[in-house]
């Protein structure tokens, strides 16, 4: 099992389109562990986009993401940092193939809607950056035994 953090970005929250993001995550059989509704801080944004920091486009991206209310969740399942990356798509809406969260629904490369981890190790360091470890409730959903084979 692998957990991986998501943000629906200000822009999936205004555009009301939070319910219909987060369901596509509970039909492909990812799990919830923890989930809030939050303000992101320059700090924060700082700490989270932190390869970013210095690139020219930085400062615009930080005004959108700090520029509303996001929903910060945890994810977990089997390869569910690599299956979550795939199911967003290309970092631009205008290159994410059809089918793709960011494909289906965006046509910006800033204004992507999703955020998720891209890595193991991006994953533990995002996923403690926005949850304390009590936030995080751990779970077997009663479903397990059909959603994939006991040996998978
Ligand atoms: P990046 O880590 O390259 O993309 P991804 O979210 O797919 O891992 O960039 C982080 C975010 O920065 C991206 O989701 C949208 C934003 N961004 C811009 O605003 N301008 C840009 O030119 C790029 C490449 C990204
Ligand atoms: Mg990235």
């Amino acid at each position: 099992m692998q957990r991986t953090l998501i943000l629906l970005k200000p822009d999936s929250v205004q555009r009301r389109l939070m319910g219909r993001i987060i369901s596509r995550f509970e039909d492909k059989g990812l799990s919830f562990v923890g989930m809030k509704l939050m303000q992101v801080t320059p700090e924060l944004a700082k700490q989270h986009y932190a390869e970013h920091v210095e690139k020219a486009w930085y400062p615009t991206l930080e005004s959108f993401i700090t520029g509303g209310p996001i929903v910060a969740a945890v994810l977990e399942g089997l390869e569910a940092i690599t299956v979550v990356r795939d199911m967003l798509g290309a970092t631009s809406g205008l290159k994410a193939a059809p089918g793709t969260i960011r494909g289906d629904f965006s046509s910006s490369r800033q204004m992507n809607l999703v955020h998720g981890s891209d890595g193991p190790e991006a994953a533990e360091r995002e996923i403690a950056l926005y949850f304390t470890p009590e936030e995080l409730v751990d779970h077997t959903p009663t479903i397990a035994t059909w959603m994939r084979a006991a040996d998978e």
